[in-house]
């Protein structure tokens, strides 16, 4: 395992990605963690990441040397790299030249991290201060115009650094420069993989629930369903999975769930037809805070009474249900603060009549996982392609897409162009270009067309599809225009009440992905 320390920046996530995606394990910790507690944790490889600007700066994060003297391999980067350089005996100055953005490097001596590396190469780079002599005894790899020492090694000690950020997108062989580190610097083994994780994570399961009983709720997104699956793969029938259908869901999707996740992987499925319930709280509501309120008061209220009667069902076989499976992610374990282990929540019990004190415990298979190894995981488990790479949708689902009341009616209209909107995009293979494509039926407004011969009024739809990392910027997508042109032509043609498409090009911030 390598431990990405986090000193603050964007980066860390990003970093472990990176070490991942070279086939090891990691795992990031807080610059604030102590290096004892560090090395209990018995790591292959400490990664220092980017911080702030400069080790000079104010209130900049001090780098205990002793990371230095533990004999563990270390990978500086930017901040991280000025702080190795620093605490080993190098120097670094405020040269007054900063470096930000894309810089051309020139590699003088590969050695062994920037072997087979282009002598001239672009690099991300986000510095105000330099490295200007490196530590004694290492050697000096590579420089930039401003920069005397960009990147050093030192063989011996297994440690490295470069001034830039090798992991983000735009820095040339970054991903290469990391693996020559991790691979033939510190010497991991490129072990982890998708079947590896698989395996561990369905043995961990086993420990953790023996043969007692657990349920699972289906969202009709991957990472319930790949929660679900790794769980059935690890206790089979013992495990009972919810589907609240509330009825709005896009065209396919509840189908998908129940048939062709239950065909992919045996789980055995409880669903709940809740679509005339949800229908009936929503009626007369326009304001999308009530319409969410509404929507996931019901949803709580379904779903414990489904759980109930599981719970109930089981007792009645003298068995209890304990555990609650759920899918969280590593981004939310890292951004909530870290925490090890499982932790017990107490179920809502407003209805169902359930004791006082019926407690789960949780079960959360992903949560050392990225979203893309999620993805991974969920294609080695044989899921179906469409809910593997579904893209994220919101828990209101077309609720919150219909602008005004939401009815059965207007549900239907909307699905049908969401779904010829989907379809052309899978048509023309830009599915994983696009991060989500909302489709907005603006039911409150009436636009005036022709359509044959006389006069129509009918609805405008809005296009809203969107690239992002992690939703919270985005851009609009660039779809090109014989896409547009042919989901414009099909919806209008073919979704009678629709009359006119239209595209929002607005980015996040200052608009949001969704209209509601
Ligand atoms: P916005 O619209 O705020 O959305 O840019 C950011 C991301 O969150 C999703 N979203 C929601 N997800 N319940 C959810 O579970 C909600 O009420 C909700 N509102 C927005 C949205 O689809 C996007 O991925």
């Amino acid at each position: 395992m390598v431990l990405v320390v986090d000193f603050g920046a964007q980066y860390a996530q990003l970093i472990a990605r990176r070490v991942r995606e070279a086939r090891v394990y990691s795992e990031i910790v807080p610059h604030t963690m102590p290096v004892a507690e560090m090395l209990a944790r018995n790591p292959k490889a400490i990664v220092l990441s980017g911080g702030p600007s400069s080790v000079y700066e104010p209130g900049a994060p001090n780098v205990d040397a002793a990371v230095f003297e533990a004999g563990v391999p270390v990978f500086g980067m930017c901040y991280g790299f000025q702080a190795m350089a620093l605490n080993l005996g190098g120097e670094v100055r405020r040269t007054g030249r900063s470096e930000y953005g894309r810089t051309p490097v020139t590699v003088s001596a590969p050695g062994t991290l920037l072997a087979e590396v282009p002598a001239e190469h672009k690099v991300w780079m986000s510095h105000g201060d330099s490295v200007v002599a490196a530590p004694p005894g290492w050697d000096v790899l590579a420089s930039t115009a401003s920069t005397p020492v960009a990147a050093f090694e030192n063989l011996e000690l297994k440690m490295a650094g470069v001034q830039w950020h090798p992991e983000v997108m735009h820095t040339e062989h970054g991903q290469a420069v990391l693996e020559h580190f991790l691979h033939h610097i510190a010497g991991c083994r490129p072990t982890w993989t998708m079947v590896n994780i698989v395996e561990e994570q369905v043995a961990r399961i086993r420990d953790q629930i023996g043969d007692r009983r657990a349920i699972c709720g289906l969202s009709g997104g991957v990472d319930s369903a790949v929660a679900a699956a790794l769980v059935q793969r690890a206790i089979g029938d013992r495990l009972t999975c919810v589907f609240v259908d509330h009825g709005l869901l896009r065209k396919g999707e509840a189908e998908q769930v129940e048939r062709d996740f239950v065909a992919a992987t045996g789980v055995s499925l409880h669903v709940v037809d809740a679509q005339k319930r949800f229908l009936d709280a929503l009626s007369g509501v326009s304001d999308p805070e009530a319409k969410r309120k509404i929507i996931g008061r019901e949803f709580i209220r379904v779903f414990e009474a489904a759980e109930a009667e599981i719970v109930g069902d089981a007792a009645a076989h003298g068995e209890k249900v304990q555990f609650l499976v759920q899918g969280t992610l590593y981004p939310d374990v890292v951004e909530s603060g870290g925490g090890a282990g499982t932790s017990n929540i107490k179920s809502h019990h407003n209805v169902g009549g359930l004791p006082e004190d019926l407690e789960f415990e949780l079960v959360e298979p992903l949560r050392t996982l990225f979203k893309d190894e999620v993805r991974l995981v969920g294609e080695q488990l044989g899921l179906p392609a469409e809910i593997v790479w579904r893209h994220p949708f919101p828990g209101p689902g077309l609720g919150i897409r219909i602008i005004g009341e939401v009815t059965h009616d207007r549900l239907e209209i909307l699905r049908e162009a969401d779904a010829i909107a989907r379809e052309e995009l899978t048509r023309a293979g830009l599915d994983r270009d696009i991060w989500q494509f909302p489709v907005v039926l603006l039911a409150d407004v009436r636009s005036v067309g022709v359509q044959g011969d006389g006069r129509t009024y009918g609805h405008p739809v809005v296009l809203r599809p969107v690239t992002s990392e992690d939703a919270m910027t985005a851009d609009w997508a660039r779809l090109p225009y014989d896409v547009l042109e042919t989901i414009s032509t099909r919806i209008t043609n073919e979704v009678r009440e629709v009359n006119r498409v239209t595209v929002d090009i607005t980015s996040k911030p200052p608009g949001t992905i969704e209209w509601e």
